[in-house]
């Protein structure tokens, strides 16, 4: 049982996980802290976390909250993100290595030469990325709303950055836009193939299959449904169905299993791990609170550039 407990702390023992936890507790009022975690961090966090979303929602939140500390449970662009729009706060990151490759997958320089080549151009960036790229877009999106951003803008090109299977998705809703494509991608959700869906189909044939749009598109053509990871646990809730296979990363199943406890969850594939995500862990928190440690730091040009972009979307978003 404690296994399923200590996803990202195999080696601590249930008195020792009650100590971190209380001492967590502790420190959250001493430092007058607040604990945002994402649905992909190990099942522990998530227990611990004051509020657990997705990207947007996490976003929105970062927005509104009183505390003087906010602890980032996820990787760096989200850490990142809340201090753009908190720069009062402090904002600090249990594992100030967890980071997000496809972030780091667009470039500056292809941005311009977009901006030269076309003259009615949004550029529309995935939050999925540095604050840098930010800074040279025109909005930032998250999975939860890019189709309804995009759908709101007002130009006819879009470079959509840096993820290639979400802009397809919202190319496939938003067909009166012409998109210019990047060639970024989650390496988690872009390696699932077309054959291990069947193969979760053909052993779950009663269950209805959800999937993220970072997934490439011969992958979401079996969706029942396609959404981001709040989309995927509201949908499975609303659902009649009792089973699902679930095409994203399996940390969402903590919600998905407290939500619907009569229900069956089964992850589409046994990669679906960001390796990332699963660095935080309770100790961490611990230690990061304890001595105010990696604390994000974001130079205050290139935070009033992207902040633009991330204020651009919770309006549009709204
Ligand atoms: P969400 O937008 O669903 O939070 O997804 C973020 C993410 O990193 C997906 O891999
Ligand atoms: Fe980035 Fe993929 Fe991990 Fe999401 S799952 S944080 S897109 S590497």
């Amino acid at each position: 049982m404690y296994e399923k407990i200590f996803q990202g702390n195999i080696n601590v023992h249930e008195g020792d996980y009650m100590d971190i936890k209380a001492r967590i507790l502790e420190l959250k009022k001493e430092k007058n802290a607040v604990i945002l975690a994402h649905y992909y961090v190990p099942d522990e966090v998530q227990e611990i976390a004051d509020y657990i979303g997705d990207s947007f929602y996490l976003s929105k939140i970062a927005t509104g909250v009183e505390a003087d500390v906010i602890v980032f449970c996820g990787v760096s662009f989200m850490g990142e993100s809340a201090k753009i729009l908190n720069p009062n706060k402090l904002v600090i990151m249990p594992d100030a290595t967890a980071d997000c490759a496809m972030a780091h997958m667009a470039t500056v320089d292809r941005i311009k030469k977009v901006r030269e080549e076309y003259e009615d151009v949004a550029v529309v960036c995935y939050i999925n990325s540095i604050a840098e790229l930010k800074v040279h877009s025109d909005v930032c999106v998250t999975s939860a709303n890019a189709v309804k951003i995009v759908q709101a803008l007002p130009n006819k090109n879009i470079y959509f950055i840096p993820d290639v299977n979400l802009a397809k998705h919202v190319s496939d809703k938003v067909p009166d836009k012409h998109f210019i494509f990047n060639e970024g991608f989650c390496p988690i959700h872009h390696k699932l193939t077309k054959e291990e869906v069947l193969r979760a189909k053909e052993l779950h044939p009663d269950a209805e299959f959800l999937v993220h749009p970072e997934c490439q598109s011969d992958v979401l053509v079996y969706a029942d449904y396609v959404g981001s990871t709040s989309g995927i646990i509201d949908y499975a809730t609303a659902s009649d169905c009792k089973e699902f296979v679930i095409g994203t990363e399996e940390g969402v199943l903590y919600e998905l299993r407290k939500k619907n406890p009569n229900k069956n969850f089964y992850v589409v594939s046994d990669h679906m791990i960001c390796q990332d995500m699963k660095k935080i862990t309770l100790d961490k928190i611990q230690k990061s609170l304890e001595n105010m440690e990696n604390q994000v730091e974001v130079n205050e040009k290139v935070r009033e550039g992207a902040n633009h972009s991330l204020n651009r979307m919770l309006e549009l978003g709204k």
